[in-house]
Protein backbone atom coordinates (compact mmCIF):
# COMPACT_ATOMS: atom_id res chain seq x y z
CA UNK A 1 0.00 0.00 0.00
CA UNK A 2 1.48 3.31 -0.56
CA UNK A 3 1.18 6.10 1.30
CA UNK A 4 1.57 10.29 0.72
CA UNK A 5 4.59 12.37 1.81
CA UNK A 6 4.65 14.31 4.83
CA UNK A 7 1.06 15.96 5.29
CA UNK A 8 1.37 19.53 4.77
CA UNK A 9 -1.28 21.70 7.42
CA UNK A 10 -2.94 24.51 5.38
CA UNK A 11 -5.09 27.40 6.69
CA UNK A 12 -7.18 29.64 4.45
CA UNK A 13 -8.27 33.42 5.98
CA UNK A 14 -10.57 35.73 4.86
CA UNK A 15 -8.84 37.69 2.41
CA UNK A 16 -10.32 41.35 -0.10
CA UNK A 17 -12.19 40.39 -2.84
CA UNK A 18 -10.96 37.60 -5.14
CA UNK A 19 -10.63 38.94 -8.61
CA UNK A 20 -8.74 37.83 -12.20
CA UNK A 21 -8.82 34.92 -14.95
CA UNK A 22 -8.63 30.93 -12.92
CA UNK A 23 -7.32 28.94 -15.65
CA UNK A 24 -7.40 25.91 -13.67
CA UNK A 25 -6.08 22.82 -15.37
CA UNK A 26 -7.43 19.88 -17.61
CA UNK A 27 -10.48 17.54 -16.84
CA UNK A 28 -9.01 14.50 -14.74
CA UNK A 29 -11.52 12.11 -16.21
CA UNK A 30 -10.56 13.51 -20.05
CA UNK A 31 -7.40 12.92 -19.08
CA UNK A 32 -7.69 9.26 -17.59
CA UNK A 33 -9.01 8.28 -20.87
CA UNK A 34 -7.04 10.20 -23.53
CA UNK A 35 -4.05 8.11 -22.08
CA UNK A 36 -5.76 4.83 -21.91
CA UNK A 37 -6.97 4.97 -25.25
CA UNK A 38 -3.93 6.19 -26.69
CA UNK A 39 -2.39 2.88 -25.28
CA UNK A 40 -4.98 0.76 -26.80
CA UNK A 41 -4.97 2.67 -30.59
CA UNK A 42 -2.37 1.33 -32.70
CA UNK A 43 0.48 4.41 -33.60
CA UNK A 44 1.02 7.75 -31.83
CA UNK A 45 -1.99 9.81 -29.99
CA UNK A 46 -1.11 13.45 -29.29
CA UNK A 47 -2.51 15.04 -26.28
CA UNK A 48 -2.14 19.26 -24.93
CA UNK A 49 -3.95 20.08 -22.15
CA UNK A 50 -3.20 16.89 -20.36
CA UNK A 51 -3.86 17.33 -15.86
CA UNK A 52 -0.57 16.62 -14.68
CA UNK A 53 -2.36 15.83 -11.18
CA UNK A 54 -0.75 12.87 -9.36
CA UNK A 55 -3.37 10.79 -10.31
CA UNK A 56 -3.38 10.73 -13.70
CA UNK A 57 0.37 10.81 -14.02
CA UNK A 58 0.15 6.95 -11.95
CA UNK A 59 -2.31 6.23 -15.06
CA UNK A 60 0.60 7.10 -17.59
CA UNK A 61 3.09 4.73 -15.52
CA UNK A 62 0.65 2.01 -15.30
CA UNK A 63 0.15 2.87 -19.53
CA UNK A 64 4.01 2.15 -19.60
CA UNK A 65 3.89 -1.01 -17.59
CA UNK A 66 1.33 -2.44 -19.99
CA UNK A 67 4.07 -1.67 -23.08
CA UNK A 68 2.89 1.54 -24.33
CA UNK A 69 5.09 4.38 -24.74
CA UNK A 70 4.48 7.54 -22.79
CA UNK A 71 6.23 10.85 -23.59
CA UNK A 72 5.94 13.99 -21.10
CA UNK A 73 6.88 16.94 -24.13
CA UNK A 74 6.26 19.29 -21.33
CA UNK A 75 3.47 22.21 -21.06
CA UNK A 76 0.71 19.38 -20.96
CA UNK A 77 1.98 18.18 -24.21
CA UNK A 78 2.46 14.46 -24.61
CA UNK A 79 2.06 11.54 -26.65
CA UNK A 80 1.52 7.87 -26.31
CA UNK A 81 2.27 4.97 -28.74
CA UNK A 82 -0.09 2.60 -28.08
CA UNK A 83 0.16 -1.00 -28.34
CA UNK A 84 -3.49 -2.04 -30.10
CA UNK A 85 -6.40 -3.62 -28.49
CA UNK A 86 -5.69 -6.80 -26.82
CA UNK A 87 -1.79 -5.78 -27.02
CA UNK A 88 -0.91 -5.16 -23.54
CA UNK A 89 1.68 -6.82 -22.06
CA UNK A 90 1.66 -8.54 -18.65
CA UNK A 91 3.84 -5.71 -16.31
CA UNK A 92 6.34 -7.15 -14.20
CA UNK A 93 5.63 -5.10 -11.05
CA UNK A 94 2.66 -4.16 -9.31
CA UNK A 95 0.26 -1.51 -10.37
CA UNK A 96 0.29 1.25 -8.23
CA UNK A 97 -2.70 3.91 -8.81
CA UNK A 98 -2.09 5.58 -6.06
CA UNK A 99 -5.31 7.94 -4.76
CA UNK A 100 -7.31 7.21 -8.26
CA UNK A 101 -10.36 5.33 -8.15
CA UNK A 102 -10.90 6.44 -11.92
CA UNK A 103 -7.29 5.15 -12.62
CA UNK A 104 -7.30 1.72 -11.13
CA UNK A 105 -10.92 0.83 -11.83
CA UNK A 106 -10.61 1.96 -15.74
CA UNK A 107 -6.98 -0.10 -15.89
CA UNK A 108 -8.98 -2.86 -14.64
CA UNK A 109 -11.35 -2.91 -17.39
CA UNK A 110 -8.76 -2.75 -20.00
CA UNK A 111 -6.54 -5.75 -18.91
CA UNK A 112 -9.66 -7.30 -17.85
CA UNK A 113 -10.05 -9.42 -21.81
CA UNK A 114 -6.52 -9.79 -21.69
CA UNK A 115 -4.84 -12.89 -20.50
CA UNK A 116 -2.05 -11.20 -18.44
CA UNK A 117 -2.16 -11.25 -14.20
CA UNK A 118 -1.99 -7.99 -13.01
CA UNK A 119 -1.71 -7.24 -9.36
CA UNK A 120 -3.39 -3.31 -8.62
CA UNK A 121 -2.29 -1.43 -5.09
CA UNK A 122 -2.67 2.20 -4.13
CA UNK A 123 -2.49 4.45 -0.98
CA UNK A 124 -5.08 4.17 2.39
CA UNK A 125 -7.95 5.68 0.66
CA UNK A 126 -7.90 3.77 -2.70
CA UNK A 127 -7.15 0.56 -0.66
CA UNK A 128 -10.51 1.35 1.90
CA UNK A 129 -12.77 1.64 -1.21
CA UNK A 130 -14.77 -1.33 -3.14
CA UNK A 131 -13.67 -2.73 -6.30
CA UNK A 132 -16.35 -5.29 -6.53
CA UNK A 133 -18.06 -2.96 -8.09
CA UNK A 134 -15.81 -3.73 -11.28
CA UNK A 135 -14.68 -6.89 -10.65
CA UNK A 136 -18.35 -8.60 -10.79
CA UNK A 137 -19.35 -7.59 -13.85
CA UNK A 138 -15.93 -8.45 -15.23
CA UNK A 139 -16.30 -11.75 -14.00
CA UNK A 140 -18.86 -12.08 -16.58
CA UNK A 141 -16.10 -11.71 -18.98
CA UNK A 142 -14.04 -14.73 -17.71
CA UNK A 143 -11.70 -12.55 -15.73
CA UNK A 144 -10.62 -13.59 -12.26
CA UNK A 145 -9.79 -11.55 -9.14
CA UNK A 146 -8.76 -12.07 -5.38
CA UNK A 147 -8.22 -9.12 -3.43
CA UNK A 148 -8.87 -8.20 0.21
CA UNK A 149 -12.28 -8.83 2.42
CA UNK A 150 -14.90 -6.69 0.87
CA UNK A 151 -12.92 -6.96 -2.57
CA UNK A 152 -10.29 -4.22 -1.75
CA UNK A 153 -6.79 -3.46 -2.84
CA UNK A 154 -4.39 -4.81 -3.39
CA UNK A 155 -5.84 -7.36 -5.71
CA UNK A 156 -4.68 -9.31 -8.53
CA UNK A 157 -6.98 -9.78 -11.90
CA UNK A 158 -5.92 -12.61 -14.26
CA UNK A 159 -7.54 -11.64 -17.76
CA UNK A 160 -9.85 -13.78 -19.27
CA UNK A 161 -8.56 -15.50 -22.11
CA UNK A 162 -11.64 -16.59 -23.98
CA UNK A 163 -13.86 -13.81 -22.91
CA UNK A 164 -17.90 -13.93 -23.80
CA UNK A 165 -19.26 -10.55 -24.28
CA UNK A 166 -21.49 -9.34 -21.64
CA UNK A 167 -24.78 -7.08 -21.14
CA UNK A 168 -24.45 -5.27 -18.07
CA UNK A 169 -27.19 -3.04 -16.27
CA UNK A 170 -25.18 -1.08 -13.71
CA UNK A 171 -26.52 -1.44 -10.44
CA UNK A 172 -24.89 2.44 -9.21
CA UNK A 173 -24.46 5.52 -11.20
CA UNK A 174 -21.04 4.99 -12.03
CA UNK A 175 -19.15 6.02 -14.54
CA UNK A 176 -16.17 4.01 -13.86
CA UNK A 177 -18.27 1.10 -13.39
CA UNK A 178 -19.57 1.48 -16.68
CA UNK A 179 -16.18 2.57 -18.01
CA UNK A 180 -14.64 -0.40 -16.95
CA UNK A 181 -17.31 -2.72 -18.86
CA UNK A 182 -16.59 -1.16 -22.15
CA UNK A 183 -13.00 -0.60 -22.23
CA UNK A 184 -13.51 -4.58 -21.10
CA UNK A 185 -15.71 -5.25 -24.03
CA UNK A 186 -13.05 -3.56 -26.51
CA UNK A 187 -11.29 -7.01 -26.96
CA UNK A 188 -14.63 -9.12 -26.89
CA UNK A 189 -15.45 -10.59 -30.51
CA UNK A 190 -19.07 -9.57 -30.26
CA UNK A 191 -21.32 -7.08 -29.00
CA UNK A 192 -21.25 -5.83 -25.39
CA UNK A 193 -23.63 -3.79 -23.49
CA UNK A 194 -24.22 -1.56 -20.69
CA UNK A 195 -27.31 -0.09 -19.24
CA UNK A 196 -27.51 2.22 -16.80
CA UNK A 197 -31.06 3.89 -15.15
CA UNK A 198 -29.29 7.32 -14.61
CA UNK A 199 -26.88 9.26 -17.38
CA UNK A 200 -23.25 9.76 -15.72
CA UNK A 201 -20.73 11.31 -17.49
CA UNK A 202 -19.92 9.76 -21.05
CA UNK A 203 -16.81 11.04 -21.53
CA UNK A 204 -16.12 7.12 -22.26
CA UNK A 205 -18.60 6.90 -25.24
CA UNK A 206 -17.82 9.92 -26.89
CA UNK A 207 -13.94 9.41 -27.12
CA UNK A 208 -14.55 5.49 -28.35
CA UNK A 209 -16.43 6.85 -31.02
CA UNK A 210 -13.30 9.26 -32.09
CA UNK A 211 -11.24 6.58 -31.85
CA UNK A 212 -13.02 4.78 -34.51
CA UNK A 213 -15.06 2.47 -32.59
CA UNK A 214 -18.37 1.58 -33.55
CA UNK A 215 -20.64 2.33 -30.55
CA UNK A 216 -24.70 3.46 -30.29
CA UNK A 217 -26.40 4.68 -27.58
CA UNK A 218 -29.97 4.82 -27.07
CA UNK A 219 -32.44 6.04 -24.71
CA UNK A 220 -35.01 3.53 -23.71
CA UNK A 221 -37.07 3.22 -20.73
CA UNK A 222 -34.78 1.10 -18.94
CA UNK A 223 -32.27 3.81 -19.68
CA UNK A 224 -29.30 4.32 -21.41
CA UNK A 225 -28.17 1.56 -23.50
CA UNK A 226 -24.64 1.10 -25.14
CA UNK A 227 -23.98 -1.12 -27.26
CA UNK A 228 -20.11 -1.54 -28.35
CA UNK A 229 -19.31 -3.78 -31.04
CA UNK A 230 -15.82 -5.23 -30.22
CA UNK A 231 -12.15 -5.78 -31.78
CA UNK A 232 -12.11 -2.89 -33.33
CA UNK A 233 -8.41 -1.02 -34.62
CA UNK A 234 -8.66 2.10 -32.52
CA UNK A 235 -7.32 4.84 -34.39
CA UNK A 236 -4.76 7.34 -32.76
CA UNK A 237 -6.17 10.53 -32.27
CA UNK A 238 -4.87 14.00 -31.67
CA UNK A 239 -6.66 15.30 -28.32
CA UNK A 240 -6.80 18.90 -26.79
CA UNK A 241 -8.09 18.25 -23.42
CA UNK A 242 -11.05 20.48 -22.20
CA UNK A 243 -10.44 22.36 -18.50
CA UNK A 244 -12.26 20.83 -15.63
CA UNK A 245 -15.57 22.07 -14.58
CA UNK A 246 -14.73 19.62 -11.20
CA UNK A 247 -11.76 22.18 -10.61
CA UNK A 248 -13.28 25.46 -11.51
CA UNK A 249 -15.83 24.73 -8.99
CA UNK A 250 -13.19 25.88 -6.36
CA UNK A 251 -12.32 29.28 -7.75
CA UNK A 252 -16.47 30.00 -8.97
CA UNK A 253 -17.69 29.14 -5.42
CA UNK A 254 -14.56 30.89 -3.33
CA UNK A 255 -15.88 34.17 -5.82
CA UNK A 256 -19.54 33.68 -4.94
CA UNK A 257 -18.47 33.91 -0.98
CA UNK A 258 -15.68 36.50 -1.06
CA UNK A 259 -17.10 39.91 -0.27
CA UNK A 260 -15.79 42.20 -3.69
CA UNK A 261 -14.95 38.95 -5.58
CA UNK A 262 -15.08 39.05 -9.82
CA UNK A 263 -13.41 36.09 -11.30
CA UNK A 264 -13.40 35.00 -15.13
CA UNK A 265 -12.65 30.98 -14.96
CA UNK A 266 -12.78 30.62 -19.22
CA UNK A 267 -13.15 27.88 -21.28
CA UNK A 268 -15.18 25.27 -19.09
CA UNK A 269 -17.27 22.40 -20.41
CA UNK A 270 -20.70 22.07 -19.92
CA UNK A 271 -21.70 18.61 -21.05
CA UNK A 272 -25.00 18.32 -19.18
CA UNK A 273 -23.34 14.98 -17.59
CA UNK A 274 -20.95 17.29 -15.69
CA UNK A 275 -22.74 21.22 -14.85
CA UNK A 276 -24.89 20.35 -12.28
CA UNK A 277 -22.94 22.75 -10.15
CA UNK A 278 -23.17 25.16 -11.87
CA UNK A 279 -27.04 24.83 -12.71
CA UNK A 280 -27.54 24.51 -9.02
CA UNK A 281 -25.56 27.47 -7.84
CA UNK A 282 -27.62 29.70 -9.92
CA UNK A 283 -30.58 28.38 -8.69
CA UNK A 284 -29.51 29.34 -4.70
CA UNK A 285 -28.92 32.97 -6.45
CA UNK A 286 -25.58 32.77 -7.47
CA UNK A 287 -24.00 35.74 -9.72
CA UNK A 288 -23.07 33.23 -11.99
CA UNK A 289 -22.90 33.79 -16.22
CA UNK A 290 -22.35 31.81 -18.73
CA UNK A 291 -20.06 34.00 -21.09
CA UNK A 292 -18.83 33.40 -24.82
CA UNK A 293 -21.22 30.43 -24.97
CA UNK A 294 -19.96 28.20 -27.71
CA UNK A 295 -19.40 24.81 -29.25
CA UNK A 296 -15.83 22.90 -28.73
CA UNK A 297 -15.31 19.89 -30.11
CA UNK A 298 -18.99 18.84 -29.67
CA UNK A 299 -19.30 20.14 -26.38
CA UNK A 300 -20.90 23.21 -24.68
CA UNK A 301 -17.89 24.96 -23.59
CA UNK A 302 -18.57 29.18 -21.80
CA UNK A 303 -16.31 31.44 -20.04
CA UNK A 304 -17.22 31.44 -16.64
CA UNK A 305 -18.22 34.82 -14.37
CA UNK A 306 -18.52 34.36 -10.65
CA UNK A 307 -19.18 37.62 -8.48
CA UNK A 308 -19.72 37.63 -4.80
CA UNK A 309 -23.33 36.61 -4.47
CA UNK A 310 -25.08 38.46 -0.30
CA UNK A 311 -28.18 36.95 -1.31
CA UNK A 312 -27.94 33.48 -1.87
CA UNK A 313 -30.58 30.65 -0.49
CA UNK A 314 -30.51 27.41 0.37
CA UNK A 315 -32.52 24.80 -1.87
CA UNK A 316 -33.25 21.41 -2.94
CA UNK A 317 -30.94 19.74 -4.85
CA UNK A 318 -33.17 17.52 -7.04
CA UNK A 319 -31.99 13.85 -6.65
CA UNK A 320 -31.83 13.30 -10.38
CA UNK A 321 -29.13 15.92 -10.95
CA UNK A 322 -26.83 13.93 -8.57
CA UNK A 323 -24.44 12.40 -11.07
CA UNK A 324 -23.71 15.63 -13.09
CA UNK A 325 -22.26 16.93 -9.76
CA UNK A 326 -21.44 14.18 -7.63
CA UNK A 327 -17.54 14.91 -7.61
CA UNK A 328 -19.11 19.20 -6.28
CA UNK A 329 -21.42 18.40 -3.08
CA UNK A 330 -18.54 18.53 -1.05
CA UNK A 331 -17.87 22.43 -2.18
CA UNK A 332 -21.83 23.07 -2.43
CA UNK A 333 -21.69 21.95 0.94
CA UNK A 334 -19.58 24.86 1.96
CA UNK A 335 -21.02 27.03 0.10
CA UNK A 336 -24.03 26.22 1.51
CA UNK A 337 -23.42 27.06 4.95
CA UNK A 338 -23.37 30.74 3.84
CA UNK A 339 -26.96 30.52 1.99
CA UNK A 340 -30.29 31.43 4.06
CA UNK A 341 -31.86 28.59 5.00
CA UNK A 342 -31.55 24.88 4.43
CA UNK A 343 -29.61 23.12 1.27
CA UNK A 344 -31.04 19.55 0.61
CA UNK A 345 -29.62 17.05 -0.57
CA UNK A 346 -30.79 13.73 -1.59
CA UNK A 347 -29.87 10.30 -3.50
CA UNK A 348 -26.52 10.75 -2.88
CA UNK A 349 -25.26 7.74 -1.11
CA UNK A 350 -22.01 7.13 -3.41
CA UNK A 351 -20.84 10.54 -1.84
CA UNK A 352 -20.24 7.71 0.85
CA UNK A 353 -18.14 5.54 -1.49
CA UNK A 354 -15.26 8.24 -2.56
CA UNK A 355 -11.80 9.20 -1.64
CA UNK A 356 -13.66 9.31 2.14
CA UNK A 357 -17.38 9.17 3.39
CA UNK A 358 -17.84 12.69 1.76
CA UNK A 359 -20.99 13.26 3.69
CA UNK A 360 -19.09 12.05 6.99
CA UNK A 361 -15.82 14.19 6.29
CA UNK A 362 -17.80 17.71 5.00
CA UNK A 363 -20.69 17.42 8.34
CA UNK A 364 -17.92 16.78 10.52
CA UNK A 365 -15.90 20.10 9.95
CA UNK A 366 -19.01 22.44 9.29
CA UNK A 367 -20.56 21.15 12.41
CA UNK A 368 -16.98 21.43 13.80
CA UNK A 369 -17.04 25.02 12.13
CA UNK A 370 -20.71 25.93 13.94
CA UNK A 371 -23.29 24.55 11.00
CA UNK A 372 -25.76 22.88 11.72
CA UNK A 373 -26.10 19.60 9.60
CA UNK A 374 -28.84 16.64 9.49
CA UNK A 375 -27.95 13.45 7.67
CA UNK A 376 -29.02 9.83 6.87
CA UNK A 377 -27.30 6.63 4.36
CA UNK A 378 -27.80 8.81 1.06
CA UNK A 379 -29.02 11.90 1.79
CA UNK A 380 -27.89 15.80 4.43
CA UNK A 381 -29.37 18.70 5.10
CA UNK A 382 -26.73 21.88 5.45
CA UNK A 383 -28.54 24.62 7.15
CA UNK A 384 -27.32 28.03 5.99
CA UNK A 385 -26.02 30.52 8.48
CA UNK A 386 -25.75 33.58 6.29
CA UNK A 387 -23.19 35.72 5.70
CA UNK A 388 -21.15 37.07 8.76
CA UNK A 389 -22.82 34.42 11.17
CA UNK A 390 -20.38 31.62 10.80
CA UNK A 391 -17.40 31.40 13.54
CA UNK A 392 -14.65 28.87 11.70
CA UNK A 393 -11.66 28.51 13.83
CA UNK A 394 -10.95 25.04 13.23
CA UNK A 395 -8.66 21.97 11.99
CA UNK A 396 -10.41 19.47 9.76
CA UNK A 397 -9.42 16.48 8.34
CA UNK A 398 -9.51 16.29 5.24
CA UNK A 399 -8.74 12.04 4.92
CA UNK A 400 -6.65 11.90 1.74
CA UNK A 401 -9.24 13.60 0.22
CA UNK A 402 -8.30 16.62 -2.41
CA UNK A 403 -11.88 17.68 -2.47
CA UNK A 404 -12.70 17.77 1.21
CA UNK A 405 -9.11 19.90 1.50
CA UNK A 406 -9.98 22.19 -1.40
CA UNK A 407 -13.42 22.67 0.07
CA UNK A 408 -13.04 24.17 3.90
CA UNK A 409 -10.00 26.12 2.23
CA UNK A 410 -12.86 27.69 0.50
CA UNK A 411 -14.95 27.79 3.17
CA UNK A 412 -12.00 29.95 5.48
CA UNK A 413 -12.64 33.06 2.87
CA UNK A 414 -15.87 33.70 4.38
CA UNK A 415 -15.41 32.48 7.98
CA UNK A 416 -14.95 34.81 10.64
CA UNK A 417 -11.75 32.73 11.93
CA UNK A 418 -9.58 30.68 9.80
CA UNK A 419 -10.62 27.36 8.40
CA UNK A 420 -7.65 24.45 8.36
CA UNK A 421 -6.91 21.05 7.24
CA UNK A 422 -4.34 18.93 8.59
CA UNK A 423 -3.28 17.90 5.17
CA UNK A 424 -3.54 19.50 2.36
CA UNK A 425 -1.16 16.97 0.05
CA UNK A 426 -4.16 15.41 -1.42
CA UNK A 427 -5.01 18.07 -3.61
CA UNK A 428 -2.09 17.64 -5.86
CA UNK A 429 -3.82 14.22 -7.07
CA UNK A 430 -6.29 16.50 -9.26
CA UNK A 431 -5.25 20.31 -8.82
CA UNK A 432 -1.51 20.46 -8.61
CA UNK A 433 -1.78 24.58 -8.98
CA UNK A 434 -4.63 25.23 -6.43
CA UNK A 435 -2.49 26.95 -4.28
CA UNK A 436 -1.19 29.62 -6.68
CA UNK A 437 -4.44 29.88 -8.79
CA UNK A 438 -5.72 31.13 -5.36
CA UNK A 439 -3.03 32.95 -4.29
CA UNK A 440 -3.23 35.08 -7.84
CA UNK A 441 -6.55 36.01 -7.20
CA UNK A 442 -6.06 37.34 -3.99
CA UNK A 443 -6.69 34.12 -1.72
CA UNK A 444 -4.83 33.76 1.94
CA UNK A 445 -4.02 30.20 1.90
CA UNK A 446 -0.76 29.04 4.14
CA UNK A 447 0.84 25.88 4.77
CA UNK A 448 0.79 26.11 8.35
CA UNK A 449 -1.58 24.96 11.06
CA UNK A 450 -3.71 27.29 13.24
C1 LIG B 1 -15.24 9.53 -12.71
C2 LIG B 1 -16.44 9.06 -12.25
C3 LIG B 1 -17.01 9.40 -10.94
C4 LIG B 1 -16.28 10.57 -10.28
C5 LIG B 1 -14.80 10.47 -10.44
C6 LIG B 1 -14.41 10.45 -11.91
C7 LIG B 1 -14.77 9.13 -14.05
O1 LIG B 1 -16.90 8.27 -10.09
O2 LIG B 1 -16.62 10.65 -8.93
O3 LIG B 1 -14.15 11.57 -9.82
O4 LIG B 1 -13.83 9.74 -14.58
O5 LIG B 1 -15.35 8.17 -14.60
P1 LIG B 1 -18.03 7.11 -10.07
O6 LIG B 1 -17.99 6.41 -11.35
O7 LIG B 1 -17.64 6.22 -8.92
O8 LIG B 1 -19.31 7.84 -9.82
Amino acid sequence: MSGHGTPIPMTSRKCGPLKGEANVPGDKSISHRSLILGAMAVGETKISGLLEGEDVLDTAKAMRSFGAEVINHGGGNWSVHGVGVGGFSEPDHVIDCGNSGTGVRLIMGTMATTPISVTFTGDASLCSRPMGRVTDPLALFGTKSVGRKGGRLPMTLVGAADPVPVTYTTPVPSAQVKSAVLLAGLNVRGKTVVIEKEATRDHTERMLVGFGAELTVEETAEGRVITLTGQPELKPQTIVVPRDPSSAAFPVCAALITEGSDVLVPNIGLNPTRAGLFTTLREMGADLQYENLREEGGEPVADLRAKFSPNLKGIEVPPERAASMIDEYPVLSAVAAFAQGDTVMRGVKELRVKESDRIDAMAKGLRAAGVEVDEGEDWWIVKGRGFGNLAGGVTVESRLDHRIAMSFMVMGMATEKPMSVDDGSPIATSFPIFEKLMADLGADITRSAQ
